[in-house]
């Protein structure tokens, strides 16, 4: 079931944008413009991953330095080896609404 999760205008390029969901804690974005929905707890150990740099188009872990990739979650670096999820995302009047169950 999609859930609405923030106002498009919330969503900046260069920030992350949190909310609590049914399924926890999700992660936005904006990048190149397209709007990316992401799990914002590490593989590796559990970490929140808000707060961690953003390098183009992935994530830095802030507790141990792992990588991934916010468009297809693929862990990119270890100490992680595991992807994190990514959702789809469409906007809908102005609200950005996220597929949890995709
Ligand atoms: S918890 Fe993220 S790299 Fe260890």
């Amino acid at each position: 079931m999609a859930e609405k999760l923030a106002s498009e205008s919330e969503i900046k390029e260069g920030e992350v944008f949190t909310c609590n969901t049914r399924i926890g804690r999700v992660a936005l974005t904006r990048l190149n413009g397209k709007i990316c929905a992401f799990e914002n707890t590490c593989t590796h150990d559990g970490g929140p991953l808000n707060g961690g740099k953003l390098e183009g188009s992935e994530i830095v872990c802030p507790r141990h330095g792992a990588r991934f990739n916010m468009e297809t979650g693929e862990a990119t670096r270890m100490p992680a080896t595991e992807s994190i999820e990514v959702y789809p995302v469409q906007i809908e009047d102005g609200q950005v609404v996220v597929d949890l169950d995709a």
